[in-house]
C-alpha cells in the first residue's frame, strides 16, 4: 500500500461494502425478501481478521439463505474436516442471482481487495468479465494434479477456458427452464401439465377464471429468467442459440411472437412481484397460493428446506415449448489474482472440485454435480430426473446466469426489460433488444 491513491481507493471500497452490507441502497426498489438472510457474512462464521500467522480463505458468493446457504455449509463442512488449520471466511452477500453480491465484488476488485475465491458463472460472465479484466488465475496445473479433465463434462471446459487456460472450478449444473407447479391446484381444475406455450396460456386463463393465482413471479432478475425461458420455448433451441451468436435477428417476426407471448404470460403474474424474492415467489406454489412458477432448480433445494414433498407439494416440467431442452448454468469458483492466501484458496478449490465436496453440496443445493462420477443414489427424485435430462437433452445456455451474454449486453437487456415492465410496449422493447445486440452483442 505505497500509494496514497490506493489507500483512498481502499477506503472508498470499504465504505461501499459497508453500505451494501447494511442493506439495500435507497435507489434499489426490490427489498431483500424476508426469507433471505441479511447482507452480511453469516453469523456463525469467524471474524474477518486472521489470527496472527494463521491461514485463512475468504470465499465470496451469494448463497445466504433459502436452500442456498445450506448447500454451501455442507461443502464448508467437508472443507473444515480436510483442512482444520485453515479458517474459512464466508463472505456471502444476500440477493438472488448475485444482484447485490456482484456489485460488492466489483467494487472490491476495483479497489484491489479481492476475496481469495468467488462464485462466477461458467460462460460469458467468467470469460468476458473476470478473465478479460485479468482478475483470475489459470488453474491448468490444478486440473492436471486433480485429474479433473477426466471427470468434468467436455462441454463445460470451453466455457471456462480462454487461450488454452482453464479459469474456474465448476461445482454444479443448474437447470434454468423449469416450470414448477402445484399438482393439487392443477388436478382440482382439471388441467394437464402444459407442454406448449399455447397450452400454458389456456391453463392460466382457466385458473384465472377459477379465482386461482396462475403465475408466481418475483423481482426483476426473475423476470429476465422468465424471459429467457419464453424466448427458448417460443423460438426453439437453434433460433434461441442464434440470438447469442448473431444468426437470429432480434428484430425478426419470430422474436416478436416470443415477446408477445412473454407479454401475455406476464398478465397472469401476481401484482406484487417487484417486492418478492425468488424464494417468496416459489413458496406461493408449494403453499397452494399460485399454480405455476418458472425458476431454476435451486428452488428444489428451497422446497426441501421447507420440508415439502416432491410430486405431492410440487411438480416440475420443462418450461412449455422447451421439452427436450436443458437450459443450463454452472456455478464455479475462481482463484483471484492477488489472492491474500493463494494456498488456502487452492485448498478450497480442491474441495469444490472434489467428488466428496460436490456430493455434499449438490443434493442440498438443488443442482447436479458438475463432475460426471457422483453417486446418483444420493439425489432425490427431481435431481435424478435432471441428471437424465442433462445427459440426453439438447443443452443451451442461460442469459440471466451468465452463460450466453457478456455483462454489458446483459445489463442493456436488463435496462430494456425494466422499461418494458413499466410501459408494456412490445415494439419498443424489441427495438431496444435489437439495439442492445448491436451495441454489445454480435450484431455489430
Ligand atoms: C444463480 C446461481 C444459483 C442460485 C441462483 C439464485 O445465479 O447460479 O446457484 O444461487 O442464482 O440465487
Amino acid at each position: 500500500m505505497k500509494k496514497l491513491s490506493w489507500i483512498l481507493f481502499s477506503l472508498l471500497a470499504i465504505v461501499a461494502i459497508a453500505l451494501t452490507a447494511c442493506g439495500p441502497k435507497a435507489e434499489e426498489p426490490a427489498q431483500p425478501a424476508a426469507t433471505e438472510a441479511p447482507a452480511q457474512p453469516a453469523a456463525t462464521e469467524a471474524p474477518a481478521q486472521p489470527a496472527a500467522g494463521g491461514k485463512q480463505v475468504e470465499v465470496f458468493s451469494w448463497w445466504t439463505g433459502g436452500g442456498e446457504a445450506a448447500g454451501l455449509e455442507a461443502m464448508i463442512k467437508v472443507f473444515k474436516a480436510k483442512y482444520p488449520d485453515i479458517e474459512f471466511i464466508n463472505a456471502a452477500v444476500a440477493g438472488g442471482a448475485g444482484t447485490n453480491a456482484r456489485a460488492v465484488l466489483a467494487s472490491r476488485l476495483q479497489a484491489g481487495d479481492p476475496p481469495d475465491s468467488w462464485q462466477g458463472h461458467a460462460g460469458q460472465e467468467l470469460i468476458g468479465t473476470y478473465v478479460a479484466g485479468n482478475q483470475i488465475q489459470p488453474l491448468n496445473d490444478l486440473y492436471e494434479s486433480e485429474g479433473w479433465l477426466e471427470v468434468m463434462p467436455e462441454t463445460l471446459i470451453p466455457l471456462i477456458s480462454d487461450n488454452g487456460n482453464i479459469y474456474s472450478v465448476p461445482v454444479n449444473i443448474h437447470r434454468a427452464n423449469v416450470l414448477w407447479y402445484n399438482p393439487k391446484i392443477l388436478a382440482d381444475n382439471n388441467i394437464a401439465v402444459p407442454t406448449t406455450i399455447d397450452e400454458w396460456l389456456a391453463a392460466m386463463e382457466t385458473l384465472k377464471g377459477a379465482g386461482v393465482q396462475p403465475l408466481a413471479l418475483g423481482e426483476q432478475w426473475t423476470k429476465m429468467h422468465l424471459l429467457e425461458t419464453v424466448l427458448l420455448g417460443t423460438l426453439g433451441p437453434d433460433a434461441y442459440n442464434g440470438l447469442w451468436t448473431g444468426t437470429t435477428d432480434w428484430g425478426s417476426p419470430e422474436v416478436k411472437v416470443a415477446l408477445d407471448n412473454y407479454a401475455k404470460i406476464l398478465t397472469y403474474a401476481n401484482s406484487d412481484s417487484a417486492s418478492l424474492s425468488w424464494q417468496d415467489a416459489a413458496q406461493l406454489v408449494v403453499n397452494g397460493d399460485a399454480a405455476f412458477n418458472v425458476m431454476g432448480d435451486w428452488a428444489e433445494g428451497y422446497f426441501r428446506e421447507l420440508g415439502k414433498t416432491p410430486e405431492t407439494d410440487y411438480g416440475w416440467a420443462p418450461v412449455p415449448g422447451s421439452v427436450g431442452v436443458f437450459q443450463f448454468l454452472s456455478d464455479s469458483f475462481v482463484l483471484a489474482v492477488g489472492a491474500p492466501d493463494p494456498e488456502a484458496a487452492v485448498a478450497w478449490l480442491k474441495i469444490a472440485g472434489s467428488k466428496e465436496g460436490q456430493e455434499a453440496f449438490n443434493p442440498v443445493k438443488g443442482s447436479i454435480c458438475a463432475r460426471t462420477d457422483c453417486d446418483k443414489a444420493l439425489f432425490g427424485v427431481y435431481l435424478q430426473s435432471a441428471m437424465d435430462d442433462w445427459a440426453s437433452n439438447i443443452v443451451v445456455g442461460s442469459l440471466t446466469h451468465g452463460v450466453v451474454a457478456n455483462d454489458s449486453w446483459k445489463s442493456e437487456i436488463d435496462t430494456a426489460l425494466g422499461l418494458f415492465i413499466q410501459n408494456g410496449d412490445v415494439d419498443a422493447f424489441q427495438s431496444a433488444l435489437v439495439a442492445a445486440c448491436k451495441a454489445s452483442g454480435p450484431c455489430k
